[in-house]
């Protein structure tokens, strides 16, 4: 096991443990090292999970983009808690997260967007995320209408476009051990304010 991990004396600062694995899940994994199930419920609290990919990790939060009309936007909109999920397949681990969610701020929202592809940009005004779509030709004709609306200058950021973060509350590590028994340290904390709480749990 990398010597990063030791959780009978779990380092201080969970953030910097998640990174050092991150670190080596981008060299060990062939696609989407950052690649994470984003788990939201509605605000009946029926739950529902898909995948998004992980664009900033900080003291303010683990950060994703996406459309706030989406299925996941509105749900995050009724229900601003998320629970997020890193499996590194080829390092045997997984990463969960939980916490309050909220939207980033209007700048970061525009500085991320303008770093994306243009083919990227042009898709984030094409697509209706989650809603019906009568045909591939159907989107590819809106592709189209934008890039042509879009032929110069810069593509701006549509308004239902931005990131969301979620601040945790509980991060845990979750190595594989043999014959089942894993190591799992348990960051907590009641408050973004508030000091981390370590603990081993039993696998
Ligand atoms: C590896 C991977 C990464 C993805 N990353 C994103 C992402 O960052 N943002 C996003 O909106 N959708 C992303 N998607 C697509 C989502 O999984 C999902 O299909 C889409 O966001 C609609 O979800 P919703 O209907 O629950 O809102 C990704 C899919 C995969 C498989």
């Amino acid at each position: 096991m990398p010597a990063i991990f030791n959780p009978d004396s779990p380092a201080d600062d969970p953030l910097a443990l998640f990174h050092g694995w991150l670190a080596e899940a981008e060299e060990k994994e062939i696609n989407d090292p950052t690649g994470m199930a984003l788990a939201t419920a509605d605000a009946q609290g029926r739950p529902s999970l898909r995948m998004v990919l992980l664009k900033g990790a900080d003291d303010g939060g683990f950060t994703f983009y996406t459309n706030v009309e989406s299925r996941k936007g509105e749900q995050l909109t009724a229900n601003p808690n998320a629970a997020l999920l890193f499996h590194w397949k080829s390092l045997r681990r997984q990463v969960r997260v939980e916490g309050p969610v909220s939207v980033v701020t209007p700048e970061q929202a525009d500085t991320y967007f303008e770093s994306r592809p243009r083919q990227s940009r042009i898709g984030a005004w094409a697509s209706q995320q989650s809603r019906p779509l009568e045909s591939r030709f159907a989107l590819e004709k809106r592709v189209a209408r934008y890039a042509a609306k879009y032929a110069t200058g810069t593509v701006p950021r549509p308004a239902y476009w931005t990131g969301f973060r979620v601040a945790p509350l509980r991060i845990e590590f979750w190595q594989d051990g043999a014959f089942r028994l894993h190591d799992r340290a348990l960051y907590s904390r009641d408050a973004e304010d508030q000091p981390w709480q370590k603990q081993r749990l039993y696998p």
